[in-house]
């Protein structure tokens, strides 16, 4: 594990929230709250190195040349379905950010993601892309969306997902070692049907209520 592009965020506010976020028990309203809160703390850390500039500003005082986010704002890609639950939390933070989707589909046999959708904004090569899913675990999704931002000359990625496996990391920085990885919590392990353990369960359905 290349540890110095692992960000596990151990914040005691992510940490009680993951807590409730895991739990068997906790309402769909509840869950999609969590995931929310929980995207906003680990946003707020993923975005601390974004690039700022300078503008005059009059206060009531004087005028003050005041530090302001560059122009080419950030772009938003969750991958469907569960990472549109951590859309709107970012986009409270950067209400400037611009949004993609991509859909992916994990076969419950091989494990293997296949796309149904993508979309992200035209001429957006040199801006930064925040790639969102809650759940890291093969790393297959995750290596299938950033190859199609790849593909499209996308090359400034940082991930942000709230649970993660061992082995979804390797595999992610086996590929790109320097891709920042954001995460609230480095599970044990994966079990034999691909989900992480502890971990929370499948989160698109606790999102959505589809089971
Ligand atoms: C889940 C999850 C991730 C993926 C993680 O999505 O939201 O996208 O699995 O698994 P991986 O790291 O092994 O690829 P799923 O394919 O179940 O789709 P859904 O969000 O539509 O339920
Ligand atoms: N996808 C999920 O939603 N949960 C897991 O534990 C693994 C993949």
């Amino acid at each position: 594990m290349k540890l110095n592009c692992l960000h596990e965020i151990k914040h005691p506010l992510i940490q009680h929230k993951l807590t409730k976020l895991r739990d068997v028990n906790t309402s769909k309203k509840e869950f999609k709250e969590l995931m929310k809160e929980i995207s906003i703390l680990l946003a707020y850390e993923a975005t601390k190195n974004l690039p700022l500039t300078y503008q005059l500003v009059p206060t009531p005082l004087e005028t003050f040349n005041s530090p302001i986010l560059q122009d080419k704002s950030p772009v938003i890609v969750s991958i469907l379905r569960a990472g549109i639950g951590m859309v709107d939390g970012i986009l409270s933070l950067i209400p400037s950010a611009s949004e993609g989707h991509i859909g992916l589909f994990r076969d419950e046999t091989t494990l293997k993601p296949s796309c149904y959708y993508f979309k992200i904004p035209r001429n957006c090569e040199d801006r930064q892309f925040f790639l969102c899913d809650p759940m890291l675990a093969t790393g297959g999704s995750v290596l299938e969306a950033i190859a199609r931002l790849k593909a499209e000359k996308i090359e400034k990625i940082t991930l942000i997902c709230i649970v993660s496996a061992p082995e979804g990391i390797n595999n992610i920085h086996s590929k790109y070692p320097n891709l920042p990885i954001f995460t609230a919590c480095v599970d044990r392990q994966l079990n034999q049907q691909g989900y992480i353990l502890p971990g929370l369960g499948d989160a698109g359905d606790r999102l959505f209520g589809t089971k």
